[in-house]
């Protein structure tokens, strides 16, 4: 079902991350050049937008990263890797470009990449994380990809986030299918040996994504990607007047997700991507990416599962948030004491019987009518981010205590 909708000739279940697939299909596009006679090629083109985790996998694979420009619009810069193409030519192994990418767009000059990289001898790998504006409309392994990574635990249902369950089998072509990763117990293994201890996968988890196919059917899935870039897009659209979009495709549009630009606000009046981040818990969100791929930025991907209602109440708290924004850039209230630097706001500090922040509880806790309804409280006040990944706190006991 997978090589239906990717369009690939085989499938490997084996990877269990999107890393992990990454790193299984990089090892078949260099088994491939090996057995070709061709194992000297070691140069992996990367798109600056990239996914922190494809420059990550080429080093594994001890092939040289060579990163590739994009331009003002979030796409690849097609002269400069025409350019770095040609001077690698002789030692390029392959590409890899995220479609659509973690720019939010749908990269027109997709075909093109491909056959540029083609034309080299080299192989494209396409990053298939954003599979879910894909599936149903578009295949990877038609348009270009010789080895794409699906992220199951992203468009096939499984679970996101704490950390996994996580799933990143790799689609190939015909000429990779013996690349794909081996096990020592199956007598046909391939060259490139196993990348998990199992050897078709997880069997605990692998039946989430085939009941999922099953009962959305063809149909189902393809309204699922409709919707998830349908998602993406009206969140664009509500939220283009407050926070400028930062990168748009044809016709204003971007793919399944968007990034919006705060640095001009933090420019403007000191107001931190970190604080509406922080403030959004306050309205009872988990921010979106942060500073990813952009710097300054939050990248939204609403997907396919969350209801119009959901949407409207985050559109709701990032507009109350832009008015907030307001008051401190008007100077109406002090850029170091606000709802947002002060956010989130604890139920410890909340519940207080001493208030002395220029502002009311309400205001701090109930910015919006419906959180008197359905509120989070905040268990944990603003952290020095930077001050706790430089140093390390133990909370567990002490190993004396066990004795
Ligand atoms: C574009 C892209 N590539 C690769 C990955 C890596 O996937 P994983 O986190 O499963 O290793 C992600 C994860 O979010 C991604 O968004």
């Amino acid at each position: 079902m997978l090589c239906e909708i990717t369009g690939y000739d085989a499938m490997s279940l084996q990877p269990n991350a999107g890393s992990q697939g990454e790193y299984a299909g990089l090892l078949a596009i260099e088994a491939y050049h090996e057995s070709r006679g061709e194992g000297h090629r070691n140069i992996c083109l990367i798109p600056s937008s990239a996914h922190g985790t494809n420059p990550a996998s080429a080093q594994l694979c001890n092939m040289r990263v060579v990163v590739v420009k994009c331009d003002s619009e979030g796409n690849v810069d097609i002269d400069d890797l025409r350019a770095k193409a040609d001077e690698c030519s002789e030692n390029l192994a392959a590409l890899m470009v995220t479609y659509p990418s973690t720019h939010g767009v749908f990269e027109e000059a997709i075909q093109e990449i491909c056959d540029v990289i083609h034309g080299h001898g080299g192989q494209v790998y396409i990053d298939g994380a954003n599979l879910n504006a894909m599936v149903g409309v578009c295949q990877p392994g038609k348009f270009g990809g010789d080895v794409s990574h699906l992220n199951l635990h992203k468009t096939f249902c499984i679970p996101h986030g704490g950390g996994g369950p996580g799933v990143g089998p790799i689609g190939v072509g015909k000429h990779l299918e013996p690349f794909l990763p081996g096990h020592y117990t199956n007598k046909e293994s391939s060259a490139v040996g196993a990348v998990a201890s199992a050897a078709w996968g997880s069997a605990s988890i692998l039946p989430i994504t085939w009941m999922y196919i099953k009962m959305m059917g063809a149909e189902g899935l393809k309204d699922a990607t409709e919707v998830a870039i349908l998602n993406g897009n009206y969140i664009a659209k509500q939220l283009s007047d407050a926070y400028p979009v930062l990168y748009t495709g044809r016709n204003d549009l971007v793919a399944h997700e968007c990034i919006i630009d705060l640095r001009p606000i933090k420019d403007g009046c000191g107001v931190s991507v970190d604080d509406v981040a922080k403030r959004l818990i306050d309205y009872g969100f988990h921010a979106p990416t942060m500073s990813f791929p952009v710097s300054g930025t939050l990248m939204i991907e609403p997907t396919e599962s969350e209801s119009k209602a959901e949407i409207d109440r985050f559109i709701n708290a990032m507009l109350m948030i832009r008015k907030e924004i307001a008051e401190v850039e008007s100077g109406t209230v002090s850029v170091e004491d606000n709802v947002l630097s002060n956010a989130p706001h604890t139920a410890e500090v909340l519940t207080a019987d001493e208030w002395e922040k220029p502002y009311s509880r309400t205001q701090a806790a109930y910015p919006l009518p419906a959180l008197k309804t359905s509120k989070y409280w905040a268990p944990v006040g603003r952290v020095d981010n930077a001050y706790g990944d430089k140093n390390l706190q133990c909370s567990c006991l002490p190993i004396s205590s066990y004795e």
